[in-house]
């Protein structure tokens, strides 16, 4: 794969399960990335290192995913002028903590925050991919693809009487 545009970052290993359908779109949308499990507060150096880097090698959106009091996406977005889209992770609290953490963000650091779990982090990667689309002719057209088949999907199955196709 080429060089990374997009750098997804979790908190736990715990994380991956919701955050692979994130990694999973952007490969459907043929967006080059890298992924990795790092803390904001088991591994402060280990995550500024990885960001540094990943800033160095090209990464121009950053997708942090993390639960319960869940700072990362927070701490990246102090570390950085790239976006940080946050996906809130399924918790104890059934990911209100979490939500909460991410969206209430003081003023003058932002933290676009997507919805809490599976749904987020896909959404994460079709906003990355919209951001990148404005740079990127041929993401853009994959995005544009993804919503068009997300459409057929609907309309090729559109009497909820009858049992859905294969
Ligand atoms: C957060 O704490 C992680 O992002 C994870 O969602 C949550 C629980 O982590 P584990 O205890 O499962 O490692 O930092």
């Amino acid at each position: 794969m080429s060089e990374p545009l997009v750098g997804v970052v979790m908190g736990s290993r715990s994380d991956w399960g919701v955050m692979q359908h994130c990694v999973e779109t952007l490969e459907s949308l043929g967006i080059a990335h890298d992924a990795r499990i790092l803390s904001a507060h088991r591994t402060p150096e280990a995550l500024e290192r990885w960001l540094a880097e990943s800033e160095a090698a090209g990464v121009r959106v950053f997708v942090a995913a993390a639960g319960g009091a869940a700072h990362l996406a927070g701490v990246v977005a102090s570390k950085t002028l790239r976006p940080v889209l946050a996906v809130p992770m399924e918790s104890k609290l059934a990911g209100l903590d979490s939500l909460l953490s991410m969206v209430q963000m003081p003023a003058g650091i932002p933290v676009p925050t997507l919805a809490v779990g599976k749904a987020g982090a896909v959404n994460a990667a079709l906003a990355a991919g919209q951001i990148l689309g404005l740079a990127f002719p041929e993401i853009a057209a994959a995005v544009a693809r993804d919503r068009e088949q997300r459409a057929a999907a609907v309309l090729a199955d559109p009497d909820p009487r009858l049992p859905a196709p294969e």
